[in-house]
């Protein structure tokens, strides 16, 4: 007689988006290090895998695969497992609960499309439903906001406006798809090297300090020529200064038919404005064909935040 297949145990997927910043507006450093931001964030269809199972009680572990998974901490060092770790402690169950984790990565690392975020996120969400703890994505806020600046905007994606240090987060009002082509560098850009350049360079914050309107305008008439005209980076200046071959290839994009062009965070990554997809496509070929990048991939936005699957 065949063996009963006995379930394993319970296992959740989630998958959680990239962001790129349509705006991101940089003021001078605040008595924390931090810096306040005005910025608005679209998440991408580029996607981190995360697969969680239930464990022993007290077992807190996590492998990675995929892209620049070689170069992550496996520890607590990896801020998937500082969100375990984080959500059940402040549930008061850090004795009754485990996890084992696996992230499927394909955003890369220290690239300014928040791919630690996402993975971060993707962990509150598993482990909460994992372990029934009844909170969803929006519940979830604040404890996001203590792990990370882009941790929030991660769990509820969609096209919104940050502010503080970019932990506030509120949907923005918008139409339309939009369809993008990134340009992945070879190396990544350390996120405080470059604020610290961003200090070194003498900021001149922006007057007014604000996400500019006709973007905001675009955004709600879904008119992708003008939100093009209008992306804007203040961490671009020290983003090129770090890596100045990102000058180099901005202005290819541009010259390959581009309607715009803007680094996305602290970069390196470069993104593109199409007007369609076949656009998008074609762009990815061409900045690939430049040899300025590693690699490009198309992607469209917006899409939601972290998700079960
Ligand atoms: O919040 P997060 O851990 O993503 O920030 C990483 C680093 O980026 C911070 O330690 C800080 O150096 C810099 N940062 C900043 N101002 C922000 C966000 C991040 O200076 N608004």
């Amino acid at each position: 007689m065949a063996e009963p297949i006995l379930p394993g145990p319970p296992t959740v997927h989630v998958r959680a988006p990239a962001k790129i910043n349509l705006t991101l507006r940089v003021g001078p450093a605040r008595r924390d290090g931090f810096h306040p931001l005005a910025t608005v964030y679209q998440a991408v269809s580029l996607y981190e895998e995360l697969t969680a199972t239930l464990a022993e009680p007290g077992v807190f572990e996590l492998v990675t695969t995929g892209e620049g998974s070689e170069t992550l901490p496996t520890d607590d060092q990896n801020l998937a497992l500082r969100a375990a770790r984080k959500l059940a402690t402040d549930a008061g169950l850090i004795d009754q609960v485990g996890v084992s984790m696996m992230i499927k990565k394909s955003i890369p690392v220290a690239a300014g499309l928040a791919g630690g975020s996402a993975d971060a996120a993707a962990a509150l969400l598993a482990c909460a439903t994992l372990w029934d703890l009844e909170l969803g994505p929006q519940a979830l806020q604040p404890m996001a906001a203590r792990l990370g600046s882009d941790v929030p905007f991660a769990l509820i994606g969609g096209t919104a406006v940050g502010s503080g240090r970019g932990e506030s987060v509120v949907p923005a009002l918008g139409r339309g798809h939009y369809y993008w082509a990134l340009a992945f560098a070879d190396r990544g850009l350390s996120t405080p090297a470059v604020y610290n350049r961003y200090d070194e360079l003498g900021p001149t914050p922006p007057v007014p300090f604000e996400v500019p309107a006709e973007l905001m305008n675009a955004l709600r008439s879904g008119d992708a020529e003008q939100l093009g005209r209008h992306l804007i980076n203040d961490l671009e200046a020290p983003a090129i200064d770090l890596m100045p071959e990102l000058k180099e290839l901005l202005q290819v994009g541009r010259d390959l038919g581009a309607i715009g062009a803007v680094i996305s965070g602290s970069g390196p990554t470069c993104a593109f404005l199409a007007g369609d997809e076949r656009s998008a496509i074609d762009l990815t070929v061409g900045l690939s064909a430049s040899g300025l990048c590693r690699s490009t991939r198309y992607v469209g936005g917006p899409v939601p935040g972290a998700r079960l699957i």
